[in-house]
C-alpha cells in the first residue's frame, strides 16, 4: 500500500465523538435532496465504510406526521437507522423542535439542521440559507432543539449571502468573519457538529469553494467541523484535511458517483470496470424495490447526470437515458454501452456535475 493511502485511512479511520456519540469513521454522505433516498442509502451500505448516511432535507412541519410506510422521503431501512441523520428544513424553534424529537424516537444517529440550501423557493419561505441572515432567529432554533433532544445535532451552513445589494459592500473575507461567528453562536446555543460548505449563496455551485474558509472555522470552535465541498478523489480528500484540520469530511456528488468511493478510501474495495455496470443495475432494482414505477424512474433520471459524469461521451449516455420511458428500454440502453469498453475521465465532467 502506498504511504499516503495508508495515513489517509490512519486519518479516516480516528475515533471522533460528537456530542454523546462515537464515530469510528470520519467520512460521511452529504445530504442530498431527491437522491439520498433510502434506495440510493441500500447502494451505498452495499459497499459500506462510510460513517454516517445523512438524509435528503425534509420539512420540520411534515415529520411530526409522518407515515414512513406510504411518505417518499421519510423511508428507510431499520438496518441503517443507527448510523442515519435526518436533516430538517423549517424556521419556527417549535416546529423543528418537534422534529428532532421524532427523530430521536425513531432511533437515528442525530440530528442536522439546514441552514444551507439557497434555493430561492426555500429561501423566501425564510428557510435554510436565509437564516444565515437571522442569527437570533437561528439560534432560537438551535436551543429549542438542543431543548427537546440528547442526540447529536449538527448544522450544515455555508460562508453566507453575497447577493447584489452586498456585492460592493462586502468581499468573501467579510462573510468568512460573519460565518466564523455564527459558527461561534452555534456551539454556544448547544449543537454537538458542524458541516461547512465554503461557498456564498447565490452561487451555488458554478465557483470553486474556499476551503481555507473551512480551516477558519475549525480555529474558531471546539466542536467537530466537517468540510464539504469538490472532493472527488483520493487525494483531494487527503487535501482537505491537510489544508483546513478538519474533523471530517461530508461527501455529496463523487458518493452518488461512485457508491463504492467510501470503501476505496478505506482501502477496502478496488473498482474495476465490472464495477460500473453492477452498481448501475443493482441501482435500478434497489429502485424498484423502495419506489413506485414513476417515483422510481424520475429518481433514476436525476441521479443520471451524476453517474455519466465518470464516462467520456457520458452526455451521449445521459441523454439516452433520459430518451427512455421505461427501466427496460434504459437496461437496454444500459446494456448497449457496457458493450464497448468503459472510458473513464480522470475526474468528473464538470458539466454533468452541478
Ligand atoms: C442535487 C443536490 C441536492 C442537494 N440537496 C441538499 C440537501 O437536501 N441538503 C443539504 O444540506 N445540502 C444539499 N446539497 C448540497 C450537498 O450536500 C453538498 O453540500 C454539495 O453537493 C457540495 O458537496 P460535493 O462537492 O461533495 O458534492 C445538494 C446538492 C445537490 C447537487
Amino acid at each position: 500500500m502506498r504511504e499516503s493511502q495508508e495515513r489517509l485511512q490512519q486519518l479516516i479511520q480516528r475515533p471522533l465523538q460528537i456530542g454523546t456519540r462515537l464515530l469510528n469513521n470520519r467520512l460521511v454522505f452529504a445530504p442530498m435532496s431527491g437522491l439520498g433516498h433510502v434506495a440510493f442509502r441500500e447502494l451505498l451500505a452495499d459497499y459500506g465504510h462510510y460513517g454516517l448516511l445523512f438524509s435528503e432535507m425534509s420539512s420540520a412541519k411534515a415529520i411530526p406526521q409522518e407515515n414512513r410506510l406510504v411518505s417518499p422521503v421519510f423511508r428507510w431501512r431499520d438496518e441503517e437507522s443507527h448510523l442515519l441523520v435526518w436533516q430538517i428544513l423549517g424556521n419556527s424553534p417549535g416546529d423543528m423542535a418537534k422534529a428532532a424529537k421524532r427523530i430521536e424516537q425513531e432511533g437515528f444517529f442525530g440530528v442536522d439542521i439546514n441552514f444551507g440550501c439557497s434555493v430561492a423557493r426555500i429561501c423566501k419561505r425564510g428557510m435554510g440559507a436565509y437564516l444565515l441572515k437571522k442569527p437570533d432567529q437561528a439560534m432560537d432554533i438551535i436551543k429549542a432543539v438542543r431543548y427537546a433532544v440528547d442526540i447529536p445535532i449538527w448544522v450544515k451552513f455555508r460562508t453566507g449571502w453575497l447577493d447584489a445589494k452586498n456585492r460592493i459592500k462586502l468581499e468573501p473575507a467579510d462573510l468568512c468573519d460573519k460565518a466564523v461567528n455564527f459558527a461561534c453562536m452555534l456551539e454556544a446555543a448547544g449543537a454537538d457538529a458542524i458541516t461547512f460548505h465554503p461557498r456564498v449563496a447565490p452561487d451555488r455551485r458554478t465557483r470553486p469553494p474556499k476551503w481555507t474558509h473551512i480551516a477558519k472555522i475549525k480555529q474558531a470552535v471546539n466542536i467537530p467541523v466537517f468540510g464539504n465541498g469538490n472532493v472527488f478523489d483520493e487525494s483531494d480528500c487527503y487535501d482537505m484535511f491537510d489544508q483546513t484540520a478538519c474533523d471530517g469530511i461530508s461527501l455529496g456528488r463523487i458518493a452518488l458517483a461512485k457508491p463504492w468511493f467510501f470503501a476505496s478510501l478505506n482501502g477496502m474495495f478496488a473498482a474495476d470496470d465490472n464495477t460500473y455496470s453492477e452498481a448501475i443495475f443493482r441501482y435500478i432494482h434497489l429502485l424498484e424495490k423502495h419506489y413506485d414505477p414513476q417515483q422510481a424512474i424520475k429518481r433514476f433520471y436525476k441521479y443520471s447526470r451524476y453517474y455519466c459524469a465518470s464516462f467520456r461521451f457520458g452526455n451521449t449516455l445521459r441523454a439516452k437515458i433520459r430518451k427512455s420511458k421505461s427501466f427496460d428500454e434504459i437496461k437496454c440502453v444500459l446494456n448497449k454501452f457496457f458493450e464497448n469498453s468503459l472510458m473513464l475521465n480522470q475526474r468528473p465532467n464538470e458539466n454533468l456535475f452541478v
